[in-house]
């Protein structure tokens, strides 16, 4: 039941066409594949806030064969949101930082003409450039944007290597952030919302709401963060079975602000933010609309048995009874087994 993303077709055949050109190697050569990623995977580890080691070959081709695949499915999936929602309304222009080879502007390839990729390691990252020519400027850094009132500044990835948002992002209309989805960068991510919130923007997602968050005010330890479905292709599956990582399904946490569009209100009012938790007698599920920290909650003697993602909007009954935190539950329309 969870929101499904793979790799597109013409992106697979670029990436296979990439790894022939640069390392005459193949997305057949799994295990070849698996070393360099392992080699990524265990540099990150070591060194959380680190640079990309972008000169090193096997930094090259791991991003090319994994860390690229997914980054650009959990884009896709924010990217849906942000349509799904209205939020890209009246934006024609991206502006994704620390793009590494592009991968949150190939997610958005469809909803955009113009988009500048900055990129301290432009030079060996725009090898990798898999958007046309005439839709993309590379830049290594940037000063000031242009027409502020029409981009959508985007963060993949990247600011867990900084410190704060560069002055300039701050004057874009719309910012679309990504991070990963570790206690600390999540929390961190929390924090910035909050900023931003002081700073004028409004939040469209995931947050239903504009308070105070609760996951952060409530909570010393929680963070908010996001779970889709990957639908690996036979070659990506052949990779894993060499790794210690599974990718069944991604996390991410994430973050859609506005300066100036307000989201318009809409009849769903919470988010599914918890995966759902079986215990004795009843399931819960944590749930984001306000300043409190709520669980939706299901009693089993009820007969309902229902499987709603995490991180949808749903709709809850303003009759529905509140015990404690718990908001108990009947049936959300379309997630049940006998609808
Ligand atoms: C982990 S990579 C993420 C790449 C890509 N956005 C993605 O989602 O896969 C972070 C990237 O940010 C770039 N970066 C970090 N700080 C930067 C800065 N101050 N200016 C430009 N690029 C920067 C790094 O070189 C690296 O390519």
């Amino acid at each position: 039941m969870q929101r499904s993303f793979s790799i597109p077709a013409d992106l697979e055949k670029k990436i296979e066409a990439a790894l022939k050109k640069h390392f005459t190697l193949s997305l057949q050569d799994s295990k070849k594949l698996a070393t360099a990623i392992k080699q990524l995977s265990d540099f990150f580890i070591e060194n959380p806030d680190g640079q990309t080691p972008w000169s090193q070959p096997w930094a090259q081709i791991a991003y090319l064969a994994y860390f690229l695949p997914l980054n650009h499915a959990r884009t896709q999936a924010v990217a849906r949101e942000a349509t799904t929602l209205g939020f890209l309304t009246g934006l024609d222009h991206v502006i994704d930082f620390g793009c590494g080879f592009g991968t949150a502007s190939l997610a958005l390839e469809e909803y955009f003409k113009h988009f500048t990729l900055v990129e301290r390691a432009k030079d060996i990252c725009s090898r990798y450039s898999f958007l046309p020519t005439d839709k993309v400027q590379w830049v290594n850094k940037l000063e000031k944007i242009t027409e502020p009132g029409k981009t959508l500044t985007v963060f993949s990835y990247s600011l867990t290597e900084l410190c704060e948002l560069p002055p300039w992002a701050k004057k874009s209309e719309a910012l679309m952030i990504l991070e990963p989805s570790t206690q600390s960068d999540g929390r961190e991510l929390m924090t910035l919302r909050q900023k931003l919130i002081d700073d004028g923007f409004k939040i469209w997602a995931p947050c239903p709401h504009q308070g105070k968050c609760p996951l952060l005010t409530l909570s010393k330890t929680d963070w908010c963060h996001d779970r889709i479905h990957f639908a690996m292709p036979p070659w990506f599956e052949a990779i894993e079975h060499h790794l210690p990582m599974k990718n069944q399904t991604l996390t991410m946490s994430y973050l859609l602000a506005r300066r100036s569009l307000v989201p318009t209100p809409s009849p769903q009012k919470a988010r599914t933010v918890g995966d759902r938790l079986k215990e004795k007698g009843k399931d819960r599920q944590m749930v984001c609309r306000g300043e409190e920290r709520e669980f939706l909650a299901w009693l089993h003697k009820s007969g309902v048995d229902q499987e709603i993602p995490r991180g949808v909007l749903i709709d809850i009954p303003e009759d529905a009874p509140k015990i404690s935190n718990e908001i108990r539950l009947r049936r959300i329309h379309g997630y049940g087994s006998n609808d």
